[in-house]
């Protein structure tokens, strides 16, 4: 019998995705690796894959194909390509599913995820901001735990007094402000896709590293915050910790606020969902607690972060309104990234799709998938006009 909990990691190439392995290679005996998935990134998908004797892979990418066949060819593990292997290989049962492939792309697998495993670490944040009553509907209908793998939804989750739910004043999401928290306004619409791409606390992928610089991800984690605490979005609030070492807060009736706080690695949330229920060693940073000489705090300036009031705005207006500022933002980074717009013309091309009517019931994955696929049309077309 198998001792060891299987895993199905979504995205095994990416920053979420390589975290996990370091987690897993930290604990060879806890984990027994079914399922990597890439989309275009064969090398590393067969580098993980060899070493982490993983019994399938799938290229998200057909293209890419005949490239992992040969990489793989001297093993016995399963090759999997396209879109629709990516769908079918999430049916494969498993005790835990690492959602962490980026952008509106992930959902379709997510919900079969869901589906088949039993728990699922969601990074994934876009499918829970697009379609996020589908996704927890799905997770109530088949029993399945969501374990949030975002720093501030881990912290939220570890702090959130379920049985006091009713006594939750306020959840406070941190965010640390970006690489242009204090860069004049004025020089906002020259800077370059690298001093965006620079972080100032955190090591991620190129597309949140763009939302973090815009603060558009603090707005998608309101909503994600929203979605899986399932808590009005008037009792969720973002301030600015530049520090980022408390990740986030949770304030109770009787005064009490509650922080989770850790080194800015990513591998203790990923680490905290691996581990679940349980606890186990993180391979990643700690934090030294005697290294802090103060944390800091600031309210968000509305001007510099705009999308942070565009995230309240769209869940009050309901409808698709979160779907659409998501497919716009995502299509609009995907822009400043291939340095086709600047940097200041994301909120402006985000505003004008969200200026538009999205008052429309999203019933299902195909109306939800449509609705998203006009999106992105109508946003490609404003971006050549
Ligand atoms: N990075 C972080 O620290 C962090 C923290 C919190 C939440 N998140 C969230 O976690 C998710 C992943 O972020 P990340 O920074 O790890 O992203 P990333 O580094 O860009 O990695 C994305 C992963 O998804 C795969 N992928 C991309 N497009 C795909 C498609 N169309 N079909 C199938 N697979 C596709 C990529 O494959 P290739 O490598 O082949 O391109 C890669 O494995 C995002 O939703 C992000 O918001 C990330």
């Amino acid at each position: 019998m198998n001792s060891k909990r299987t895993i199905s990691i979504l995205g095994s190439t990416g920053s979420v995705g390589a975290n996990t392995i370091k987690v897993i290679e930290k604990h060879p005996d806890l984990y027994d690796v079914q399922v990597l998935t890439a989309n275009e990134n064969y090398k590393l998908l067969a580098e993980q894959a060899k070493a982490l004797n993983a019994a399938h892979v799938v290229i998200a990418d057909a293209k890419y194909y005949d490239d992992l066949k040969r990489a793989l060819s001297d093993t016995d593990i399963e090759i999997h390509a396209g879109q629709e292997a990516l769908q079918e290989i999430t049916k494969i049962p498993v005790d835990l599913t690492m959602a962490a492939i980026v952008g509106m792309a992930g959902l379709p697998p997510l919900l079969n995820a869901i589906k088949h495993s039993n728990n699922v670490a969601i990074a994934n944040k876009e499918p829970l901001v697009s379609a996020g009553t589908l996704v927890m509907a799905q997770a109530s209908k088949y029993g399945t735990t969501i374990l949030p793998v975002d720093s501030e939804h881990n912290a939220i989750f570890q702090i959130f007094e379920q049985k006091n739910r009713d006594a939750i004043e306020r959840i406070i999401l941190t965010a640390s402000g970006g690489p242009f928290r204090e860069m004049p306004l004025a020089d906002m619409a020259t800077v370059t896709k690298e001093q965006a791409l620079a972080h100032p606390n955190w090591t991620m992928g190129a597309k949140i590293s763009i939302d973090s610089a815009t603060m558009m991800n603090k707005a998608l984690e309101i909503i994600e915050a929203h979605i899986l605490f399932d808590m009005p979005v008037d009792k969720i609030d973002a301030i600015i910790h530049p520090q980022s070492v408390i990740h986030s807060m949770v304030e109770y009736a009787d005064g009490s606020i509650l922080a989770q706080m850790g080194a800015s690695d990513m591998c203790t949330p990923i680490t905290n969902v691996l581990g679940w229920p349980n606890r186990i060693a993180t391979p990643g940073q700690k934090l030294d607690i005697k290294t802090l000489s103060q944390l800091e705090f600031e309210s968000v300036d509305d001007k510099r972060f705009p999308f942070v009031a565009m995230a309240y705005e769209a869940v009050n207006k309901g409808g698709a309104y979160c779907l659409a500022m998501n497919a716009a933002n995502e299509i609009a980074v995907g822009a400043f990234l291939a340095d086709k717009i600047a940097f200041t013309d994301i909120h402006k091309i985000v505003t004008k799709i969200m200026e538009k009517d999205h008052q429309k019931a999203l019933e299902n994955l195909n109306d939800i998938m449509e609705y998203d696929r006009v999106t992105r049309e109508i946003t490609e077309s404003l971006l050549s006009s």
